[in-house]
């Protein structure tokens, strides 16, 4: 047997099938980006799927991959095995050859055979294998063809030897190849749960049928082969070691889990915890990286909360390992180190990665940290109270407001001899998903019954507003107001007309409704806006502006040309923004949002970082370099899967028919229903105006295009110049001019400062109010806007005047709405009254408090009104 490493064996399986026809395709992004069954890509035949239903058409009928595949979720979930196994992973590598009705069973089987046996050099006895109990056909084949001895061909039963891809698609029955790692690990039968001797590496799948939403099975057009060998687990083969992790593919990671927490790795006690957390985090980095590389961010939905739990997970294990701060980040490193010759995208996003990761680990420290404190309080609490369990209600407000994780509080109760009342908890969550669920649907929008009835007796109306801005012969076939058909809507009231045929776009796809006018017999109605509120309706909302609309006339309707054309001018500028955006930022840029509209366009997308000044440059300069190019804008109609299959942009979280637009403009190729101009010539000119946060690694750009650019640039042209005259500067001088302002405002208010200090110092005896008592001289008053440095000099000054005393001052900040005071004792009084214990006695009648010596102590509060009040409490202390 050979030794190689998995970069050999992954180049030298690819490079087998090559020389044997197969055509060498790139793993796909795990995304899948046009299958909404999948969460994420579970299978090397995933990228295929619709080629083996027949739907799509590759220009080759052999093809060979390496696939990155992740099982979190649906049918293929392997996550609660991973790092108690030694061979279960959730994001892996999948090698594999796929044949699209060209050869079947026997070359498969052959191809398989001799890789192993004569390239690998496995040795035969090494090898045996499984087929699907009722398949002679695979039986015969293994033991007439390959000369396997029949003990050595099991038939197993569907739940071994039958694939399929999930609930629904592409199945078949499969054969199996199992490496037998010798009697040192027992004598189980083959495929039992107890069984660590013979280890699955090849799947062969007959793909020969699909099946649909009810179970059933239909042939599929062609007899198809699609197999998979997980790279890690022929790599422990090659390499002689017992488990994945032991292998090149691994261990740099165990090591680095071992340096970070100071503890060890054993393969010989493959149980014990540190060894089990050190997989679950080797497991867990590869994981994220891929994850992020692909485009997806931690969210609490979705592909983005799969993400989240992941990484939660590995810090929890990190946690049971000793290490209490991020630092699964620096582990993206030896990830990238591992995997960029195959796939050399890391490199580039290597810093976007390790910044996400940190971030997201911050995070989820603080919120663990919060979660303990609380924790450790409610276990304060039940102790007083007796009790020695946690109650559902306790544990879920930490899952709720917290995030803390449930298991993780059933280990700390249990470090406390507590239980936790799990079903209770349970219950609780149940019911917030239920809640949650509910909340959704009632956000659903429900179409009013009375779009419903028209979609039900109207044809559907045809949108013209692709070619033409005006229909000359329109027929009414509806008038509504308030939400009801009438026959006729009046001079000054507002509702809606249907028209048969319009070339009035309704807001649909982010672009806003068009506006306009429709005309008819003696009446003019004003339509402020368009949508479509039911699939096959276009109403025009507006109003009457003189004459009667009736039901059943002919009308022309106008589209606003200058409006529209703006809209246009906006929507191809975003195509161009959303490739100039991927172009330079990467491949995870993908769209989560947009408006068009005739003033100014929104865009938001997925990406970790800000912009910089450096970044907004070029994009912008790509889209107007764009523009200068004067490239037609062609809109093709075709295929749902042709147009993916071109390379199209397709939205995620959009809904596509079967038939699809497909624009391309310059450097943009993307699916879309709106409206554009046809030259990229006729955006003339694009700028953007902002780039701020929307969420958590989601962007938002804000520009405008067109003549709305044009009217910026003059905007901010004659602002620049008002400001030149204002200054009186030239432009490159505005900068410097204004920072020497605001030092000289700077050093004058200094002065000021001064100035007023000075005199109040001078004057201080005559501002504050002086009684005698005793033969002490109590002194108080209140000046404006002293800082607190200033009111101790203030009232040392009056103490030394006033001699034998005891002086408060305040200070009333108006605009913030706050009191700063003073209080000071002359020095041979301090035995009997203390300044410090007057500041706690008077401060809270200012809503406030404050404390300090005996001699000198100061206050604050944010009541100034009741300033009189405090003086009464002072002069009543003393
Ligand atoms: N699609 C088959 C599997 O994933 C090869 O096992």
């Amino acid at each position: 047997m050979k030794f190689l490493t998995a970069n050999q064996i992954r180049e030298s399986f690819l490079r087998y099938f090559e020389e044997r026809g197969h055509t060498r395709v790139k793993s796909a992004s795990i995304i899948p980006e046009t299958d909404p069954t999948l969460l994420f890509v579970n299978a090397g035949m995933v990228p295929f799927k619709n080629v083996f239903l027949g739907l799509e058409e590759k220009p080759y009928k052999r093809a060979v991959s390496c696939q990155k595949v992740f099982r979190v979720s649906g049918k293929h979930n392997d996550l609660d095995n991973v790092g108690y196994t030694p061979r279960h992973h959730t994001f892996f590598e999948m090698l594999g050859n796929f044949s699209f009705g060209d050869y079947f069973k026997r070359e498969a089987i052959q191809f398989a055979w001799e890789y192993l046996t004569e390239v690998l050099e496995i040795p035969e006895e090494k090898l045996l294998v499984s087929v699907f109990e009722e398949d002679d056909e695979a039986f015969e084949i293994w033991n007439k063809v390959i000369g396997l001895p029949e003990e050595k061909i099991h038939r197993l039963g569907v739940e071994d030897n039958f694939w399929s891809m999930g609930e629904t698609g592409p199945c078949g029955p499969c054969s199996e190849i199992y490496y037998d790692r010798g009697e040192a690990f027992g004598n189980p039968e083959l495929g039992s749960p107890e069984d660590i001797r013979y280890l699955e590496v090849w799947n062969l799948v007959f793909m020969q049928y699909n099946r649909d939403k009810d179970g059933r099975l239909t042939p599929l057009p062609k007899p198809n082969i699609d197999t998979g060998m997980g790279l890690e687990r022929i790599a422990s083969v090659l390499q002689g070691v017992n488990s994945n992790y032991e292998t090149d593919l691994f261990m740099p990671l165990i090591e680095f889990a071992q340096s970070v927490s100071g503890k060890s790795y054993d393969p010989e006690d493959p149980g014990s915890e540190n060894t089990v957390a050190m997989r679950v985090i080797a497991d867990h980095l590869r994981a994220i990286t891929f994850l992020i590389s692909d485009g997806v961010f931690p969210s609490n939905e979705g592909r983005g909360y799969v993400l989240r739990r992941i990484l939660r997970r590995a810090l929890r294990y990190g946690m049971e390992l000793g290490i209490e701060r991020p630092f699964l980040f620096e582990g993206v490193d030896v990830v990238v180190d591992i995997m960029k010759e195959p796939y050399p995208e890391l490199i580039g996003n290597r810093s976007f990665i390790k910044n996400l990761v940190k971030s997201e680990e911050e995070k989820f420290i603080k919120t663990l940290r919060k979660g303990l404190e609380i924790l450790y309080d409610i276990i304060q609490k039940a102790k007083k109270e007796g009790r020695n369990h946690i109650t559902g209600k306790e544990a879920f407000l930490l899952y709720d407001t917290y995030g803390f994780p449930v298991d993780l509080l059933e280990d700390i109760a249990r470090d406390n001899g507590f239980g936790v009342d799990i079903a209770e908890y349970y219950k609780l969550l149940e019911e917030q998903k239920e809640r949650a669920r509910a909340s959704w649907k009632s956000q659903a929008k429900e179409i009013k019954p009375v779009y419903l009835e028209l979609k039900n007796k109207l044809p559907e109306n045809v949108f013209v507003g692709y070619e033409r801005l005006e229909v000359d012969d329109a027929q009414i076939l509806s008038v509504l107001k308030e939400d009801r058909e009438v026959d006729t809507l009046h001079e000054g009231e507002t509702g809606e007309i249907v028209l048969d045929v319009t070339p009035f776009y309704p807001e649909k796809g982010g672009q806003v409704g068009d506006r306009g006018i429709i005309e008819g017999d003696g009446f003019l109605f004003d339509v402020v806006d368009t949508q479509t509120p039911v699939e096959g309706i276009i109403v025009h909302r507006g109003k009457v502006i003189h004459g009667t609309v009736k039901k059943g006339e002919t009308v022309s309707a106008k589209v606003d040309k200058d409006t529209r054309l703006d809209i246009m001018r906006h929507h191809t500028a975003t195509h161009l923004l959303h490739a100039a955006l991927r172009n330079l930022l990467g491949d995870h840029v993908k769209q989560a949002g947009s408006l068009v509209h005739p003033d100014y366009l929104r865009f938001d997308f997925t990406h970790f970082e800000s912009l910089t000044d450096e970044d907004i440059k070029r994009v912008e300069e790509l889209v107007n370099e764009e523009i200068m190019k004067n490239e037609p804008v062609i809109c093709k109609e075709m295929p749902y899967d042709e147009a993916i299959k071109s390379g199209a942009i397709a939205i995620f979280d959009e809904k596509y028919g079967d038939t699809v637009r497909v624009i391309s403009a310059g450097i943009s190729t993307e699916l879309c229903g709106g409206t554009h101009v046809s030259r990229t010539g006729d955006i003339g000119y694009f700028k953007i105006i902002s780039e701020t946060a929307v969420a958590s690694g989601t962007r938002r750009i804000e520009a405008v295009a067109g003549r709305k650019a044009v009217e910026r640039g003059l905007r901010e042209h004659f602002l620049i110049e008002n400001v030149k005259r204002a200054l009186t500067a030239k432009e490159d001088e505005i900068i410097d001019k204004i920072e020497t302002l605001k030092l000289k405002l700077k050093e004058a208010q200094r002065e000021i400062e001064n100035i007023k200090k000075k005199s109040v110092v001078d004057r201080i005896t005559d501002i504050l109010t002086v009684e005698e008592k005793e033969g002490i001289k109590i002194a108080y008053g209140s000046v404006e806007g002293l800082q607190p440095n200033d009111l101790r000099d203030l009232a040392d000054v009056a103490r030394s005047k006033l001699g034998r005393s005891v002086v408060m001052i305040a200070s009333v900040d108006k605009e913030k709405n706050k009191v700063n005071f003073i209080v000071a004792v002359s020095k041979d009084l301090t035995d009997r009254i203390k300044a410090g214990e007057i500041v706690k006695k008077v401060a809270p009648a200012l809503g406030g408090k404050g404390g300090g010596r005996p001699d000198m102590a100061q206050g604050g509060g944010t009541e100034p009104s009741k300033l009189k009040e405090a003086f009464n409490i002072f002069r009543k202390e003393i």
